[in-house]
């Protein structure tokens, strides 16, 4: 029995047969498969038994896994080694399709392996971080070193001991707004000051150099870049991206760069990693980044930071007390990721694009409500001041605040809103969900704001 990974190349035969319990990709890559004159068939996990008697059905060819084995979608627990060998039995070729589905397998032989039930390396085991600087090579063109890098909980616990570990008491940090919640907590945890720089749609949600300059003060240590956003999904050109870093260059200041929807672009746009834009920036710039949102692995808990090696050092010191190594299991289903192929981040890139179309779409036909369109993650940031100050049923729309908690009874959709991210007046929807949940929720949303007066 063998799983390999899925080169271009693996797809000669007619017979695919999609294994998944992941709709959002499978129905994507049976659509480009089918588009391809190719026989594509979908099949979502019940039970180890459902997958063999659809593939008895057909005639064998290739068989993309993409799904956690060992997880039991009816109760029944499916074993993946002998549910592969039942396939490959069966005469099917069976490739793992995605990062995640791959990770599952790793981590299913991790918990088997009795080195991964002691402590390891509290920055992160060494196949880790040579992995985590393969892929940044590969993804971002930024070349690094493993004495670079620290495995981290997660990529929020990366955001924090960057702070955690630059900072002194009463420095300043520049935050861009709309801002991701966790930086202001982060910076002030670490006892730093944040400078907001306010943006709105009208640049793109996009800080200019000009707004930064104003804002640097004798104390400003650090800027916090992050590109593609949440919650604007603004991605920053390259010349933006390159004036920015060339601007902190010239009055050291450290960029701490979040780079964590690096694959979700859409529309031509390009990440452009902070670093690799200007080189110069390299020792005083750190990378934030994780396997939640490429893979969609969110519940392991694996980011990282990739930094100076003396940052990465006091920053391995600060885990080691607060935290230790990330759970061997999930690091070991992380390299798993790393290594793999990106096929399904594509597919549920296309996925995304698509739901970015229809929301922005939907929401734009709403009144008082103005959506720009976004160039990358999973949100778009729409403008609702055109509401403000309206009433429905009695309620009166004196925020968007109150115009989130409106939706969320009236509606039942949840949305979050502007003052969260620091900028009133706007609420954030995220489009990771289905085609149809997308278009119900918007539907029942622009019901109730159709009725403000
Ligand atoms: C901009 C940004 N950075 C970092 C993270 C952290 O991700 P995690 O801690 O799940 O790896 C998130 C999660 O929502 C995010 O939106």
């Amino acid at each position: 029995m063998s799983i390999s990974s899925y080169p271009d190349s693996a797809l000669p035969g007619p017979v695919v047969l999609i294994i998944d319990d992941h709709e959002l990709v499978a129905t994507s890559l049976a659509i480009t498969l089918r588009a391809a004159g190719l026989q594509a068939h979908r099949h979502t996990v019940r039970s180890r038994d459902s997958v063999l008697a659809a593939a008895a059905t057909l005639q064998p060819g290739v068989a993309l896994l993409d799904l956690d084995l060992g997880r039991d979608p009816d109760g029944t627990r499916i074993d993946g080694t002998s549910f592969v060998e039942g396939m490959c039995r069966a005469g099917w070729r069976v490739l793992a399709l995605s990062g995640s589905s791959l990770a599952g397998w790793a981590a299913q032989e991790a918990c088997a392996d009795p080195r991964n039930h002691r402590y390891t390396p509290a920055g992160g085991l060494p196949e880790l971080k040579a992995a985590i600087v393969e892929k940044t090579q590969r993804d971002s063109g930024y070349a690094i070193a493993e004495n670079q890098v620290l495995v981290t909980n997660g990529g929020k616990q990366a955001v924090y001991q960057a702070f955690a570990t630059l900072l002194d008491p009463g420095d300043e940090v520049i935050l861009p707004a709309p801002y991701w919640t966790t930086y202001p907590e982060a910076i002030a945890l670490a006892g730093g000051v944040t400078r907001v720089v306010v943006t709105g749609p009208e640049s793109g949600y996009l800080p200019s150099v000009e707004q930064l300059e104003a804002a640097r003060t004798p104390a400003t240590k650090v800027l916090l870049w992050c590109s593609p956003s949440n919650p604007t999904g603004a991605v920053a050109p390259r010349e933006l991206t390159e004036a920015v870093g060339r601007w902190a260059v010239a009055n050291g200041i450290w960029v701490v760069t979040d780079e964590i929807y690096e694959h979700l672009v859409y529309d031509g746009a390009e990440a452009v990693s902070m670093p690799v834009a200007v080189p110069e920036l390299a020792d005083t710039c750190v990378v934030l980044n994780g396997v939640a949102k490429t893979y969609a692995m969110t519940g392991w808990r694996v980011g990282w930071m990739a930094a100076p090696p003396d940052v990465v050092k006091a920053a391995t010191n600060l885990q080691s007390h607060l935290s230790s190594n990330v759970a061997n299991v999930s690091q070991r289903a992380a390299i798993a990721a790393l290594s793999g192929p990106l096929d399904a981040v594509h597919a549920m890139r296309a996925a995304f694009d698509r739901r970015r179309r229809t929301i922005v779409g939907l929401l734009s036909e709403i009144p008082g409500v103005l959506c720009p369109v976004p160039q990358g993650a999973f949100y778009v940031y729409p403008a609702v001041g055109g509401l403000l100050g309206k009433q429905i049923r009695g309620r009166r729309l004196g925020s968007s605040l109150e115009l989130a908690a409106a939706v969320l009874e009236l509606a039942e959709v949840a949305v979050v809103p502007g003052e969260a991210f620091g900028t009133p007046g706007f609420v954030r929807l995220s489009y990771a969900l289905g085609d149809d949940d997308l278009r119900t929720g918007i539907s029942r949303m622009a019901e109730v704001l159709g009725e403000a007066s």
